[in-house]
């Protein structure tokens, strides 16, 4: 599974980038809004940090001001994908655009019937959100877990994008659905690689050589110490 994060700010990207594991971001106009930066400028920072699929969300909501929109969002940057809603609009916008070769995620899907749409209609991701339809005492993962199994019976290519994650529960839960990829919040993000018995285990190791290394101070077979 591919690890997104699902941010527009950059300092967030850029820490994370550093871990070595990131293969993506994704943004919406919430998130955009949040940075108070011009959305070109930013969306072209952003693509300079991550050489993965960079979201942009259009915000028209016609098919043809949704295309006009796509296409020059396009022109950004190589990685740029664009982000169109799963209304008949936006499906029709979809269409276009992959038939221009530009790739789309098709976002806010919330049903395997809208997913089986966003996949007919070319879409290179679709992304269901979890944590919305949790919120409404829905179970958001399993529709992860259907639409990847219609996927797979159906042969559809379009990339399961598990979105709205809140938990690191959710990335795992995600994992085990079989969704290609998960688009992870900051917070989240650096929850998963945070375990407390890691943390002990390494004190622990550390101390235990602090004072080994003190009892072969000044051996001349001593070799340098990385932590003198
Ligand atoms: O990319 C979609 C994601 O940002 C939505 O998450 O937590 O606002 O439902 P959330």
């Amino acid at each position: 599974m591919l690890l997104f994060l699902d941010t527009a700010n950059i300092e967030e990207i850029k820490e994370i980038a550093t871990w070595g594991v990131l293969d993506g971001v994704t943004t919406n106009p919430s998130l955009v809004g949040k940075e108070g930066k011009e959305f070109k400028r930013l969306v072209k920072d952003i693509c300079k940090i991550v050489s993965g699929p960079v979201s942009a969300e259009v915000v028209s909501t016609d098919t043809e001001a949704m295309i006009k929109e796509g296409r020059d969002i396009a022109t950004w940057a190589e990685n740029v994908v664009i982000k169109c809603p799963l209304t008949a609009p936006g499906l029709a916008a979809t269409k276009a655009l992959h038939r221009d070769g530009i790739k789309v995620n098709v976002t806010l899907c919330f049903s395997v019937n809208q997913a089986i749409l966003a996949a007919r209609a070319g879409a290179t991701f679709v992304s269901p959100f979890v944590g919305r339809l949790d919120d409404i005492n829905e179970d958001g993962m399993a529709l992860v877990e259907q639409i990847v199994e219609v996927f797979h019976i159906h042969g559809l290519t379009t990339k399961v994008l598990a979105a709205s994650i809140r938990t690191p529960l959710h990335v795992t839960r995600a994992a085990l659905a079989g969704a290609d990829i998960a688009t992870i919040p900051y917070k989240v993000f650096k929850q998963l690689v945070s375990h407390p018995l890691t943390d002990k285990g390494l004190a622990a190791f550390l101390s235990d050589w602090d004072k080994a290394s003190q009892s072969f101070a000044g051996s001349s077979a001593q070799t340098s110490n990385p932590r003198s």
